[in-house]
């Protein structure tokens, strides 16, 4: 069952989940952070063994001008799933978490021991994200039989094969990729590459882009995986890729360059974030298996066929 409030997304997702899966997909549309909303969802549809929580705002810059509507939505979310959740039996709680809540880049490539300090973190997203790992570890240290697993993602990207889901960011996208796959199907004129003097090989900043199908495998590792007790695994490929790199990897997919400007540098970015992702390979058995090639090419398919997005 999907539980959304779709306030950054289309209802029309569920019908073409249903279409690719061929199994029917319950869409409740509510507000994950009231209990009322979660315990009708469990009445009508339940019982479940497994909460996968996503539910979340997640622009960073965003989070840095609207910091109370970040705390509350991430952390009142989390504390109405894990009311209704553990009143109702569930075995599994699985975290969408970030790669962002690293503090220290001296830790690159970032492993799940990772400094993680709360005064340092920039902005109230990534803070929401660490406050609200801290709450699932004392939460499950008194339900010692509930499995909480914290996915902590890199920088998803990438649509499904099919062409029929995909990201579809409300106005303009804040994220490389979007704003590309836009100026690639000619509804925003030109990209911008935000500083290209960061000590980098091409100077401009690395990612750690991960295949959102990638990702999505992460998750379904991790709930066959998952026993009683708390584990973190970062979810990322730990091949970074620059902006003029993904920017040329797309410009492949679409067959022509595309118009770039070389704009002043983004505040509050790192030059570079990626992760070592060998934990979750040795221990749930999952490795990314797509390259950036890949992820391009699957965004410029769910954009030509989906000029306008979900709203097409
Ligand atoms: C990537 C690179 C920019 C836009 C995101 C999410 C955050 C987290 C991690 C989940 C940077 C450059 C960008 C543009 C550019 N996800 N850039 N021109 O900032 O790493 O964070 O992934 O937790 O929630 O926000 O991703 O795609 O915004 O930036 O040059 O128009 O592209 O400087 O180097 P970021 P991004």
């Amino acid at each position: 069952m999907l539980l959304d409030n779709l306030d950054n997304t289309s209802d029309v997702v569920a019908s073409r989940i249903e279409q690719i899966t061929g199994t029917p997909v319950a869409l409740v549309v509510g507000d994950a952070a009231d209990d009322e909303v979660v315990g009708a969802a469990f009445a009508e549809h339940g019982p479940f063994e497994a909460i996968i929580h996503f539910a979340a705002h997640k622009a960073v810059g965003e989070s840095t001008q609207k910091p109370l509507e970040y705390y509350a939505n991430n952390l009142d979310s989390t504390f109405a799933l894990l009311r209704v959740g553990l009143a109702n039996g569930i075995r599994s709680f699985v975290f969408s978490s970030t790669g962002t809540v690293y503090s220290n880049p001296a830790d690159l490539p970032f492993r799940e021991t990772g400094t993680r300090d709360l005064v340092e973190l920039s902005n109230p997203y990534s803070k929401s994200k660490l406050i609200n790992e801290v709450i699932l570890a004392d939460v499950q240290k008194v339900n010692p039989e509930l499995n909480v697993t914290l996915l902590r993602y890199f920088n998803p990207v990438g649509a499904h094969e099919s062409g029929l889901i995909g990201e579809d960011p409300q106005g303009i996208p804040n994220n490389l990729m979007p704003f590309v796959a836009r100026v690639a199907v000619g509804s925003l004129p030109e990209i911008n590459v935000f500083g290209d003097d960061y000590d980098t090989p091409d100077g401009t900043g690395l990612r750690d882009y991960i295949h959102v199908v990638d990702l999505a495998e992460g998750h379904v590792a991790a709930l066959e995986k998952a026993q009683p007790g708390l584990a973190s695994y970062n979810l990322g490929t730990g091949r970074p890729v620059s902006v003029l790199e993904l920017i040329a990897s797309f410009e492949k997919a679409v067959g022509r360059e595309l118009p770039k400007v070389i704009a002043p540098r983004r505040p509050g970015d790192m030059a570079a974030t990626y992760c070592d992702p060998a934990k979750a390979e040795s221990e749930l058995g999952w490795k990314a298996r797509f390259g950036i090639d890949d992820m391009t090419s699957s965004v410029w398919n769910w954009q030509q066929k989906n000029p306008r997005g979900y709203a097409s």
